[in-house]
């Protein structure tokens, strides 16, 4: 059965799809509001474990699939119109979600992210050309496939878009799109070091 909370501030509100089903652990959900028209919801059994989302301003998503194990730290920035959306069955260990300038972080279904890690999808402050003064670091959407591993620490900035079935290697930064599934990327910056892959989420050690 749905249910919707109302959340602090001007028509914001917390959609859970069935909130007997999801687990609340530590501090479990937190949401901080700054703004209007925000829309956080939650799909069944998902467990939340010290979820912080902070909205800074007006019309932004989170939306956190179903079957969910999740630790992390979403900001959606001062510019409106940010979405955060995470697919069904991914797990995280813990992170942030900065998304501003009107971009969207989508994480598809049955991804593994590990902790320590950064997604970012908009630098926040402007890099210009010198004589032109045209912007030159725009924000960007980030695009993480279904059933992709990103391994601890490792940094996804603007424009990334990782397919299907590949790995991120610990401590890498990605920064660009890359057009071939069954990798893994590893380095600073992300560079295919492994084709043809596959991987396999039961824990070994
Ligand atoms: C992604 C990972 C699993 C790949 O392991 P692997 O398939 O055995 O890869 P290899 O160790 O054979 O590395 C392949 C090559 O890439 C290089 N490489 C691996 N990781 C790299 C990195 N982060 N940066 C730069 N190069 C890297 C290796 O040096 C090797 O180079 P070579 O071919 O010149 O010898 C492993 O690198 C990793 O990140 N492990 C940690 C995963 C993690 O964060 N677990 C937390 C629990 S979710």
């Amino acid at each position: 059965m749905f249910e919707e909370l109302k959340i602090t501030g001007d028509n914001n509100c917390l959609v859970f799809e069935d909130k007997d089903t999801v687990k609340f652990i530590n501090k479990g959900l937190t949401i901080n509001n700054n703004g209007k028209n925000n829309i956080v919801r939650v799909g069944k059994n998902a467990i939340l474990n010290n979820v912080i989302i902070n909205f800074g301003s007006d019309n932004n998503v989170v939306e956190i699939g179903s079957n969910t194990n999740l630790t992390f730290t979403a900001i959606l920035k001062i510019v409106p119109n940010n979405k955060v959306l995470i697919g069904n069955k991914t797990t995280m260990g813990g992170g942030s979600f900065i998304c501003g300038e009107g971009t969207t972080i989508k994480i598809g279904e049955d991804c593994m992210l590990a902790w320590g890690l950064e997604f970012r999808s908009t630098d926040s402050h402007a890099i210009v050309d010198r004589q032109t003064r045209e912007r030159l670091n725009k924000a960007k959407d980030i695009i993480i496939e279904d059933h992709v591993w990103i391994g601890a620490h490792s940094i996804i900035l603007k424009g990334t878009h990782i397919k299907k079935d590949s790995v991120v290697s610990i401590r890498s930064v990605v920064a660009k799109p890359f057009n071939e599934g069954g990798v893994v990327i590893g380095g600073v910056p992300g560079k295919i070091i492994k084709t043809n892959i596959d991987w396999e989420r039961p824990l070994l050690g």
